[in-house]
């Protein structure tokens, strides 16, 4: 005690995980953080996307505090109310393909848990998935990720049967949406002729905007061409919603915007506003034919965690409504920023999930611009996030709940932190 934190860190942490800052946080409300030096600051990293309702909404932390004077565990032996609740609540907002649960704790664990569904109940072994996407770190989520190289450097051999193809990426491809779709399109025909038959598939593993990989949507086109395919040859379509659900993108989740049936939908992240959890939703007719006891967790559906779980879907019901009006505000802004800044090369995204691209000559990224955005938004009070495989990319997510007047706070920030970098 007494070191500097980032000392104490450096003593006894894994320096493994790599953290955006060093800046020691002590307490948080709403949109806002506060350091230990008493500065506050516009929290638009939303830790990693998952502060959908800010810190500290006051039904969460009720139901938090609710649940903590009744008990904290009893998972695996007992039954309890608040793993059904939460489950009740999410089967209101899911899309109608999906009506039953399983829960775990985190992003990685309910896409692992995806996965065995898939390859139990399907009887095949081959997964299909896209270039770019980020689906977790664990031995098996890491299988199927390929936003970085660097992810999966020194882990092989990976789970096999893992079948990687592009993912439309407009922008950096230099094509329309349309003509990057056609283009991930025909290369998916292509590995289904030449490398795995559709018959051996179990799952397509998707996200509908990719994330890490870059803020990337699919494009319904995509998302409806894939669907097509799962149904022509029996494979099932699991839809990664980890970082999309939970209102981020405009609705409840961005197979609901697309409209585009999920078999399998994998949750976490935003579901309990900053507690560990996470689940894994399909129909119950698909999940009746996972065999008891063939797949467990010994914290997943914590008593607490879904407690927090069913009050964050309550909280949303008044938030959700709104993130498409301040979206339109956000893209419109971001919009005019771009005709102002040559660094900015490209804006996109769904609701508040949005990615600013910022590029040098010729589209080429520009890490160095993020980096000094990134500062100069922390020396002026803000946090924000990078992403994509060159980390050139503004990740723009801040709390769904957050007012115009912080809205525009942060863009102002951008706005004067790139003109501070091209001066
Ligand atoms: C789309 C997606 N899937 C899965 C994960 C993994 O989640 P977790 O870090 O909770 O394991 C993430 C995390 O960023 C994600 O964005």
């Amino acid at each position: 005690m007494g070191e500097n934190i980032v000392t104490r860190y450096k003593n006894i942490i894994a320096p493994v995980i790599t953290w955006d800052s060093e800046i020691e946080i002590v307490s948080g409300e709403g949109s806002w953080l506060t350091a230990a030096d008493g500065k506050r600051y516009l929290d638009f990293s939303t830790g990693i996307a998952v502060s959908g309702l800010g810190h500290q909404p006051p039904h969460v932390k009720a139901a938090i505090q609710e649940q903590l004077d009744r008990y904290w565990h009893v998972g695996g032996v007992f039954r309890y109310d608040p793993l059904v609740r939460a489950a009740e609540r999410l089967k209101e907002i899911t899309p109608p393909s999906i009506d039953m649960f399983f829960f775990g704790n985190s992003g990685a664990e309910a896409v692992e848990g995806s996965v065995k569904l898939a390859r139990k109940v399907t009887g095949r072994q081959a997964i299909v998935a896209f270039r770019g996407g980020f689906h977790g770190r664990t031995m098996g989520a890491v299988s199927y990720t390929t936003s970085k190289a660097k992810y999966r450097q020194g882990y092989h051999p990976l789970v096999g049967s893992v079948f990687v193809t592009p993912f439309p990426h407009p922008y950096r491809w230099g094509l329309t949406q349309e003509d990057a779709t056609a283009r991930a399109l025909s290369e998916l025909e292509l590995m289904l002729k030449h490398e795995i038959t559709p018959g051996e598939i179990a799952a397509f593993l998707v996200e509908p905007l990719q994330g890490e990989g870059g803020y990337y949507p699919a494009g319904q086109e995509f998302m409806e061409a894939l669907r097509a395919i799962c149904d022509e040859h029996g494979i099932l379509l699991i839809i990664d919603e980890v970082q999309t659900g939970f209102g981020r993108t405009g609705d409840w989740f961005t197979s609901l915007i697309y409209n585009i049936r999920p078999d399998v939908l994998v949750m976490g992240k935003a579901i309990a506003n900053g507690l560990p959890l996470s689940a894994v939703g399909a129909s119950t007719e698909l999940l009746e034919q996972w065999p008891p006891g063939s797949h467990g967790s010994t914290f997943g559906g914590n008593p607490i965690c879904c407690a927090a779980a069913a009050a964050t879907v309550e909280s949303l019901h008044d938030v959700v409504p709104h993130v498409p009006k301040l979206s339109e505000h956000a893209f419109d802004r971001f919009f005019e920023l771009k005709d102002a800044h040559p660094t900015i090369g490209d804006v996109r995204g769904l609701g508040l999930m949005i990615g600013v691209e910022l590029v040098g000559e010729g589209r080429t990224p520009a890490p160095e611009a993020f980096a000094a955005v990134s500062s100069y938004a922390k020396d002026n009070g803000m946090f924000i996030l990078g992403c994509g495989p060159d980390f050139n990319i503004i990740r723009f997510i801040p709390p769904l709940n957050v007012s115009t007047e912080e809205l525009d706070l942060g863009i102002d920030i951008i706005d004067r932190a790139l003109t501070d970098y091209e001066r």
